[in-house]
């Protein structure tokens, strides 16, 4: 007989949204159709000068004089309160590579589909090419077709996932993951400044660290009011670096004030925004704000995400320099593994994973 699967997943067909785009290229199946409530109102989202996110320079953090250094870290320290999310300019990661992992994320993103079907994202996984969070047949889809590799620790790898084509992808994205996590670790530093915390306290709580990149590509989109290129979620990680392809349409919008606030690309900065795990560890003090993608008329659309955050082993729980009488603990103790599991095995639904961490309580 043949095996039968621990916990089957019965997903329908997902239909690739290129390939969409090439056959059908006016109608919109019903999969992807939200209900009324959830649709984008675009015309609703006409940014107003105040209300861009913040921008971070990192560089008044690294070699500014004492009182930019103080400055930009009150305007770090409120970015991650207010917001949770900034742009974070002079970064110090390599603009040529940036520039060329871009070039071969697109590459892949446009080769033909049986090539990129030689790395599936099975259902209920979240590395290889296809659509995460799908765990239903009624699920609505996103607009969105998805490649997501696991970098560290190497054990989260899979090898038989990383493509082949273009020829210089995976050293790419070695290269500038690399980068990425210097950049990380450098921000994590002076947010925990920021908190009057000892500056190595996260790189130490962190031990082998997680990372994990995600590359969005969104093609045009006939009726960009009816569907969403990703549904609307908070990060599960620690930190989020956001790189918006160049010339790409604006598509990430942030929850903020009860709208939803587009995030106008900056050239060559990165979005940074604070995952789940330092809003436990900060108690609720800096938020992990719910995000979503929109998508366009005309115009396609690429991100590169990349995920950190701190090894698996980890018990994450309110730190205690941040909990006092006033901000009773809001987070229980758990184990970041299980956190990411509980993640990874739900749709993206808003703010709900938090709630595996939540105390509730009645006041
Ligand atoms: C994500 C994400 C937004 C975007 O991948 O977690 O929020 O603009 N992406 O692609
Ligand atoms: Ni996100």
């Amino acid at each position: 007989m043949a095996p039968v699967p621990v916990s089957p997943i019965s997903v329908g067909h997902i239909d690739d949204v290129q390939e969409l785009r090439k056959t059908i290229p006016s109608r919109i199946p019903q999969r992807f159709v939200r209900d009324g409530i959830e649709r984008p109102r675009l015309f609703m989202t006409n940014p107003t000068p105040c209300k861009n996110i913040p921008v971070i320079d990192l560089s008044n953090l690294q070699k500014g004089s004492k009182d930019e250094f103080r400055a930009e870290l009150l305007q770090l320290s409120a970015s991650c309160e207010d917001w949770g999310f900034f742009q974070v300019i002079n970064h110090g990661v390599n603009l040529s590579l940036v520039e060329s992992l871009e070039k071969v994320a697109m590459e892949f993103f446009m080769l033909p589909l049986e090539e990129k079907q030689k790395y599936p994202m099975l259902p209920g996984t979240v590395q290889g090419y296809g659509q995460a969070f799908v765990f239903s047949e009624d699920q609505k889809l996103d607009w969105c077709n998805m490649f997501a590799l696991g970098l560290e620790p190497h054990f989260i790898r899979n090898p038989n996932l990383w493509p082949t084509k273009p020829a210089t992808f995976s050293e790419t994205l070695e290269a500038y993951s690399r980068e990425i996590r210097k950049l990380c670790k450098n921000l994590l530093k002076y947010i925990a400044i920021g908190l009057s915390l000892d500056e190595n306290v996260f790189e130490d709580m962190f031990g082998a660290a997680v990372q994990a990149v995600r590359m969005n590509y969104y093609p045009a989109c006939p009726r960009p009011d009816l569907v969403l290129g990703l549904s609307p979620h908070s990060d599960g990680s620690a930190l989020t670096v956001l790189q918006q392809g160049k010339g790409s349409s604006v598509g990430l919008q942030i929850f903020k004030d009860n709208t939803w606030v587009p995030v106008q690309p900056i050239p060559n900065a990165l979005v940074i925004n604070i995952g789940d795990t330092i809003e436990v560890l900060t108690n609720g003090r800096y938020k992990s704000v719910e995000h979503r993608a929109v998508t366009h008329r005309e115009k396609d659309r690429l991100s590169i995400v990349t995920f950190y955050a701190p090894s698996y082993d980890l018990e994450v729980g309110p730190m205690p320099e941040l909990v006092d009488e006033n901000e009773p603990c809001k987070y229980r103790r758990y184990n970041h593994g299980e956190y990411s599991k509980n993640y990874v095995t739900n749709k993206l639904r808003g703010k709900k994973a938090l709630e595996f961490a939540k105390i509730n309580t009645t006041n």
